[in-house]
């Protein structure tokens, strides 16, 4: 069974030393990826202590960034004292989101090469007419 902290417990993990965020319900422990962020350790630090799934959701992190998070889980927010209860868009809980990407950007590739090769077909079969 997974933790469960209250907001006043999360709240008191609100330093450079000790961050922990509530994304989504749950519970991470950011210490460790402060450096890392590639958006900064101040903006992760303005967050901490408090509720930041909207900060987060506005960046429109990718799905490697959710992996990340997935890496720093340390528990649940006990929910009842919670009053908005956010939830996570379909998108961003599709495993095929980075797939999805990939197969779009091909087929965007593939009608790019397509259409002037067509256009091409139809003058030259007209210029080898006249
Ligand atoms: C532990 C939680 C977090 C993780 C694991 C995380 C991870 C990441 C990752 C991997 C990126 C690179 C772009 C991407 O892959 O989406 C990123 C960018 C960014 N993050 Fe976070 N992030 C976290 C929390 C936050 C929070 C709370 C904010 C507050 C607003 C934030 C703001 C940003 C911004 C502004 C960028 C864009 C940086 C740029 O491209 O210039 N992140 N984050």
């Amino acid at each position: 069974m997974s933790k469960v902290f209250t907001l006043d417990e999360v709240a008191q993990h609100n330093s450079r030393e000790d961050c922990w965020l509530i994304i989504f319900g749950k519970v991470y422990d950011a210490t460790k990826f402060l450096e890392e962020h590639p958006g900064g350790d101040e903006i992760i630090l303005k967050s901490t202590g408090k509720d930041a799934t909207a900060e987060f959701d506005d960046v429109g992190h990718s799905h490697e960034a959710w992996h990340i998070l997935g890496s720093l889980y340390v528990g649940d927010v006990d929910k009842s004292n919670i009053k908005t209860e956010y939830a996570p868009t379909k998108l961003q809980l599709d495993p095929n989101r980075n797939k999805q990407d990939k197969t779009k950007a091909f087929i965007i590739k593939f009608f790019q090469f397509l259409v002037p090769f067509i256009i091409l077909n139809v003058a030259f079969a007209f210029y080898s007419k006249s």
